[in-house]
């Protein structure tokens, strides 16, 4: 029975990191959740004083690359939680202030050079779920199953912003959204490995369904594959 690498990708928000994590449980996967990967960068950056004002100091970013260790420690109930140097910063890369930062870091070349280096690494042994925005057209396009998730931006947003009010969070839904939308036109837009569907990904679009509805839509899709 031949483990095969699973490419989950779609826009923020929609729910493909629930998806992937209760899929790689289900069959025994490891999961990766490349964006945390990209948010652990941005918040490092963050911390040394190399973003302002959504203006990323590219120069001194590229050059401190190899000392930005990134790992993931995975929990017994199929979660993990990134670990920046040492530090677990789980908790603060999912907030609004690296949210809205980590766009502009996602678009530098050697940035994304260099994180894809290390998934692809993670998935040398395949059996992995990894979700993002690359992962069936860059980091993985042999990838024996790829989905693409998408849902309108309303239900994104709401979904986003339930979730940060959950953990306490003060913000409000149209702050949220406007970070959504934000988020996905650069992400469409940019030059280096763009937001994409890959030809041979398969498409849900997750709108009207519930979580059960969606796990059980990736189950069977796998299923058939095998
Ligand atoms: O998945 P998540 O919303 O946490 O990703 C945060 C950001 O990281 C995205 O908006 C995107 O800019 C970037 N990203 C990326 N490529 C990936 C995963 C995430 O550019 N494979």
């Amino acid at each position: 029975n031949d483990k095969i690498i699973i490419a989950i990708d779609g826009y923020s928000s929609s729910g493909k990191s629930s998806m992937a994590r209760a899929l790689a449980s289900a069959i025994g996967y490891r999961y990766i959740d490349s964006g945390a990967m990209y948010r652990a960068v941005t918040l490092w950056a963050m911390r040394h004083g190399m973003v302002n004002d959504g203006t990323v100091d590219v120069d001194n970013l590229v050059a401190a690359l190899p000392e930005i260790k990134i790992d993931f420690k995975p929990m017994p109930d199929g979660s993990q939680r990134t670990i920046l140097c040492g530090e677990d910063v789980e908790d603060e890369i999912r907030r609004l202030n690296v949210s809205n930062n980590v766009s502009q870091v996602s678009v530098i070349p050697a940035v994304r050079h260099s994180l894809v280096a290390m998934q692809q690494a993670l998935g040398k042994g395949k059996g992995i779920v990894m979700d993002g925005r690359d992962i069936g057209t860059t980091v993985f396009p042999d990838a024996e199953m790829k989905v693409f998730v998408d849902a309108s931006a309303q239900t994104r947003a709401q979904r986003r912003f339930s979730e940060l009010v959950e953990k306490g969070l003060q913000v409000s839904y149209e702050e949220v959204l406007a970070n959504v939308v934000h988020r996905d036109h650069i992400d469409e837009t940019r030059e280096e490995s763009p937001l994409r569907k890959a030809d041979d990904a398969v498409s849900l679009d997750n709108s009207e369904m519930t979580i059960e509805q969606q796990n059980k839509w990736l189950l069977d899709l796998y299923n058939r594959i095998l």
